[in-house]
């Protein structure tokens, strides 16, 4: 795949160029047919049988386990990375003195679940302060106690853009016994992982990022003996029974003793209005392949930082490709004032990126072209 070209299967973006997936990711056409189809059947209900909306949440199950390498029947569709994150911290079976690692300045996602059960039930959350944005292995093994019991950070630091050594965080966390919770938000779609091997115990994802979905998608896969001993957190009508059952004689609901990753999801997991077009979404970015779109996403990152004026731009990013570099890309101007005036005067140039703490960030996914760097770089490059 020629990395100057960008994938095709998106609109024309009325004309601008959007470099700012890390906020939102486009919704690629075949995507926006299902959406468009889903309002048809709720423009006309009849057009909504039992069939189609019991077929609404299996193919996204199975394109989400095609992502991750799970099975289908262990992914638990949500509405966003926050919402696996509160199933976690709500169902696990707490016990007084529990400590629970963070990183200090993570993304709110990642710190509040936990925040709130150090109210409710006696654990406690200890935040490590990384000394380079994101938590490197020495500081992981120095934090944990006979108490930790979770770890939950990132994958990729929305406020930095750097990305943590997964295996090496989570090959700690094995060997110390603690869970390793990561939240792939900001990674998932723009580079590959597979359950069967990364050594993580769940994972939690927004969908309408890197995953091209609707606002309100997310999902998360907890391992098995994880899911095991969480407590039960919910009981869901529509996870013991379908809506058909109700023709038949109405039966006493009972909580099942077993839990299975379909009774923590979501409700209301038939949402066709998102789910019929994230799964369309999903679809599209493996029919492209993971690796392809990496290495297009890559290719485009290292355009970026090549080409950024050092005299003018300084980039706060990893600048070398590896393991801590990812596709968000943070830079300022020398003269940080200077910044909002410069994401401004690219907004009015027709360039959309992002400005996050008083920095600015680029973050281009398949949808973008080498041409969409060209134009940037030649905007950044001629402000004063
Ligand atoms: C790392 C990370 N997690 C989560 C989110 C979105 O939050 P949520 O899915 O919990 O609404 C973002 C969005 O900016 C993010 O950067």
């Amino acid at each position: 795949m020629d990395s100057r070209t960008a994938f095709d299967g998106f609109g024309d973006f009325a004309g601008r160029t959007w470099l700012n997936t890390a906020h939102q990711g486009p919704l690629p056409l075949d995507a926006a047919k299902e959406a468009y189809e889903a309002i048809a059947w709720k423009l006309a209900p009849h057009e909504l049988t039992g069939a189609r909306f019991e077929d609404v949440p299996l193919p996204l199950r199975t394109a989400l386990g095609r992502l991750v390498n799970a099975r289908p029947d262990e992914i638990v569709l949500g509405n966003s990375a926050s919402y696996g994150l509160h199933v976690i911290a709500n169902a696990y079976p707490w016990q007084e003195g529990d400590e629970i690692l963070v990183m200090a300045g993570d993304f709110p996602s990642d710190l509040l679940p936990w925040l709130m059960i150090e109210r409710r039930c006696g654990a406690r959350v200890v935040r490590i302060q990384p000394r380079n944005h994101v938590i490197a292995p020495d500081e992981l093994e120095g934090a944990i106690t006979p108490r930790t019991r979770v770890f939950c950070t990132t994958w990729v630091h929305s406020f930095s853009g750097f990305s943590i050594d997964l295996d090496a965080l989570g090959a700690i966390c094995r060997s110390r016994g603690v869970a390793f919770v990561v939240n792939c938000s900001q990674a998932l779609g723009a580079r590959p992982i597979d359950l069967t091997r990364a050594p993580v115990d769940a994972m939690s994802c927004a969908g309408w990022k890197w995953l091209c979905g609707p606002y309100g998608t997310g999902f998360c896969w907890i391992a098995p003996q994880l899911r095991e001993r969480l407590g039960r957190v919910k009981a869901y009508w529509l996870s013991l029974q379908t809506a058909e059952d109700l023709g038949n004689e109405i039966a006493d609901p009972v909580v099942p003793d077993r839990q299975g990753a379909r009774s923590l999801e979501i409700f209301a997991p038939a949402n066709f209005f998102n789910f019929k077009p994230w799964a369309a979404a999903v679809e599209f970015l493996l029919g492209k392949g993971i690796e392809c779109i990496r290495d297009h996403d890559e290719a485009l990152v290292e355009h970026f930082i090549a080409g950024l004026d050092p005299d003018r731009f300084e980039v706060l990013s990893p600048r070398q490709k590896g393991l801590m570099r990812s596709t968000l890309v943070f830079f300022s101007h020398r003269d940080r004032a200077r910044n909002r005036a410069i994401h401004a005067g690219l907004s009015q140039a027709g360039i959309d990126i992002a400005l996050r703490g008083g920095l600015l960030r680029v973050s281009p996914h398949l949808h973008n072209s080498s041409g969409d760097i060209t134009r940037t770089l030649a905007v950044l490059n001629e402000s004063s």
